[in-house]
């Protein structure tokens, strides 16, 4: 039975010739860097994560300009599962507000704009927004998804098979089948249109991928690149979600939109609800379908357990989202001096939490390298924490779960093709590619 971490023993030492290479790993006296985009091309890089959880848990980061980027202050790295989960509760402490929750500073003229997103909001006040969009985002709702969902699985599976999926022959699962999955589910639950689907995934490719150098960067008259979070850059957006509003609020149907277009929302909090769903709601399941793939082909022993169908879904997906985090890390600011792990944070320091880390810290996880998708309790970051825990947690399980039971149903087994590609960026895990070759049962 092969684990990651054996793999990641075995090649350990000769990885350390071409680590000293890497770009910034050595960054502040040697403490490994995890901050620089391009190390995540090649995946999570656990030497380094482990390196920190050991012996540096709370680490100063440099953080040097990339890509075009401009360099930024530094901030602590957070790695240990027992102080993400603090600094994730402890919004008093920890703000989403101050500097909002990106690892990048936003430009201080854009921080007012920012902070009406409510990810970008502290208790109390986040509370208002959060219990308003709760009320759309309901059990019973997403559960009547399952049908929709299971129904774009099939087709999407079979479609893949007659463009050339058959028997033994290789195909990117991403762009045949996990990608579009994801974006339709979302529309659907959204209740965007079919035809302006295409809109949606340009825009959130533009905000998501932008350190990635397959995503051409816009720039601003001075050549520099400008922030795809600022206003001018969502102005598009924002006036499609507004006539989609009014549309609904005229045609009510049975989606999001529709359910938000009728509350107290004003017209602002509805378009800033838009655009995160938009980003949150998308990119996070396109990095999870092909990653839980990914996890159950690294291991080759729990994937023949899985495909033979002796094991149940439900705490395999919440074990192939442990492993495989869509999201791999997140940004708060300190709000006053205060201590994490021994180390003292001054107010105003940047604080950012690798759930990267936190999912394989030894302290909260037996044997966190083993793919044991019947692992009970699994008690992963990969939604988050505290007041901001993911508010499609619910709707992102049932879509995973519908598409790897129908995975299943479909094929025996499945064996890469080719190395995955994956995104540059310190942000999302995506994987860009995933050439395989499945067995498609009769
Ligand atoms: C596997 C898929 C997903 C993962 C791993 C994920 C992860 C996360 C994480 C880590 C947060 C916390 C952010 C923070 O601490 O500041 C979050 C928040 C959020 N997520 Fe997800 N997400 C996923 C899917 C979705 C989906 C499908 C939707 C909606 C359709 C969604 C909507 C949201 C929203 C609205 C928030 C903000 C909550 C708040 O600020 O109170 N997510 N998500």
């Amino acid at each position: 039975m092969e684990h990651i971490a054996d793999r990641h023993h075995s090649t350990e030492t000769s990885h350390i010739p071409d680590a000293l290479g890497a770009p910034g790993l050595r960054g502040v006296r040697g403490i490994p860097d995890v901050f620089d985009p391009r190390i995540y091309a090649a995946g999570i890089p656990h030497d380094r994560f482990r390196a920190l959880r050991d012996h540096y848990p709370v680490a100063r980061q440099n953080e040097d300009e990339v890509l075009g980027w401009p360099a930024g202050p530094g901030f602590w790295a957070v790695t240990r599962h027992a102080d993400v989960v603090r600094v994730l509760k402890d919004a008093a402490d920890f703000s989403s507000y101050l500097g909002a929750t990106q690892i990048r500073d936003p430009d201080p003229a854009d921080l007012p704009f920012i902070r009406r997103m409510m990810l970008n909001q502290d208790p109390p006040h986040h509370g208002r927004l959060r219990r308003l969009v709760s009320r759309a985002f309901t059990p019973a709702r997403i559960d009547r998804f399952a049908v929709t969902a299971r129904q774009r699985a099939r087709e999407l599976l079979a479609h893949a098979r007659e463009s050339g999926a058959d028997q033994g022959r290789e195909f990117d699962v991403v762009r045949a089948v996990t990608d579009d999955y994801a974006l339709l589910n979302l529309t659907d639950l959204l209740g965007v249109p079919a035809s302006d689907r295409g809109l949606l995934l340009a825009w959130t490719e533009r905000v998501i991928a932008y350190q990635d150098p397959d995503e051409p960067p816009v720039l601003d008259a001075d050549g520099r690149p400008v922030n795809p979070r600022s206003p001018a850059m969502l102005a598009e957006m924002f006036g499609y979600a507004r006539e989609l509003a009014a549309h609904k609020r005229a045609h009510p149907a049975d989606d999001i939109i529709s359910v938000l277009a009728a509350s107290e929302l004003r017209d602002a909090e509805l378009e800033m609800f838009f655009f995160l769903l938009t980003v949150a709601g998308n990119d996070t399941v396109r990095s999870a379908a092909p990653g839980g793939l990914l996890a159950l082909a690294d291991h080759p022993a729990e994937s023949r357990a899985w495909w033979a169908g002796q094991v149940a879904a439900d705490p395999a997906v919440d074990e192939l989202l442990r492993v495989h985090p869509p999201v791999l890390s997140f940004r708060r600011t300190a709000t006053r001096d205060t201590e994490l792990s021994g180390v003292p944070i001054a107010a105003g320091d940047k604080v950012v939490v690798f759930h990267a880390s936190a999912n394989y810290d030894e302290r909260a996880f037996a044997d966190p390298y083993r793919l044991d998708l019947t692992r009970t309790p699994n008690p992963h970051v990969s939604f988050g924490d505290g007041p901001h825990v993911c508010l499609g947690a619910h709707f992102a399980r049932l879509q995973l779960r519908v598409l790897h039971e129908e995975m299943r149903e479909s094929w025996q087994g499945l064996e890469l093709a080719g190395p995955p590609r994956r995104l540059v960026s310190n942000f999302i895990n995506g994987v860009k590619s995933l050439p395989v070759r499945v067995t498609w049962r009769s």
